[in-house]
């Protein structure tokens, strides 16, 4: 489980994020939604350290971290290893096939053999029915067979906690489809999942848990179900704005 407390993350002209508490089960999906600006990224990718709060505490599993103190590289290294990431906009290695793509971080930086390293990617692209893809390039490929690639890269390095930032808002809705598939899968296999989102109905059917952020501060946290029937009028507004 990942636990943040009062986590902040405050710009001289804005409190991005206002001294939250909130946490994400391991096992389980949870999705991050809100309103535009509202604080989702910036809590996401401080999970990660990607981005660096001002303050609050850090706990994932057994590793604690004081943030209101400076960080040492080598635990910013260590909370960097439990989690994969993967971004808007596809982010694979334009030079290497989509087999290099998956091999390359388990070999250079989990210093997994060539052997192991290729098994297992060749397990994630058989998983997900993209065998045929593995001697292309990312130009050869769709943007959610890149997108999906990148998922599997991510996957490859088997990391505790899988992080995504509206993995699909860059596709179109039919390859936003078979995005969404795969992580429907992974969702039920009890991957550990974060994933900020738009789109309600694939929060619905797929996370476990909601967490609600607006105006840089917690709106709910908790259940889907309850999110989705809640009778909170601010939220009954966001959900009626998402919807046409
Ligand atoms: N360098 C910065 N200086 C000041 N404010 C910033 C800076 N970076 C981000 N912000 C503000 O922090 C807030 C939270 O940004 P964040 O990217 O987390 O929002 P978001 O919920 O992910 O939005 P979106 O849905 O549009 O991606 C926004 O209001 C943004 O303008
Ligand atoms: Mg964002």
């Amino acid at each position: 489980m990942i636990k943040v407390e009062k986590l902040s993350k405050k710009y001289p002209d804005k409190v991005a994020l206002d001294d939250i508490s909130v946490t994400f089960p391991a096992e389980e999906t949870t999705a991050i939604v809100g309103p535009s600006g509202s604080g989702k990224s910036t809590l996401l990718h401080s999970l990660n350290l990607l981005e660096r709060p001002t303050g609050g505490q850090l706990t994932i599993d057994g590793l604690s971290l004081d943030l209101n103190h400076s960080l040492a590289k080598s635990e910013v290294l260590e909370v960097r290893k439990q989690f994969g990431m993967v971004f808007q906009e596809k982010a694979l290695f334009t030079h290497l096939t989509v087999l290099k793509n998956l091999t390359e971080g388990p070999i250079k930086v989990k210093k997994v053999s060539k052997e192991e390293a290729l098994n297992r990617a060749h397990r994630l692209l058989a998983q997900f029915k993209m065998e045929e893809l593995a001697d292309r390039y990312p130009y050869q490929l769709s943007g959610g067979q890149q997108q999906r690639v990148a998922i599997l890269r991510a996957l490859a390095m088997e990391p505790k906690y899988l992080l995504l930032d509206e993995p699909t808002s860059a596709l179109d809705p039919e390859l936003e489809a078979q995005v969404l598939r795969v992580l429907k899968e992974l969702a039920q296999k009890d991957t550990s999942m974060i994933i900020v989102t738009h789109n309600m109905a694939f929060a619905e059917q797929v996370a476990d848990k909601i967490v609600f952020i607006d105006n840089g501060a917690v709106g709910y946290d908790g259940p889907t179900d309850g999110f989705f029937h809640s009778t909170d009028s601010r939220i009954k507004q966001f959900l009626g704005a998402m919807s046409f």
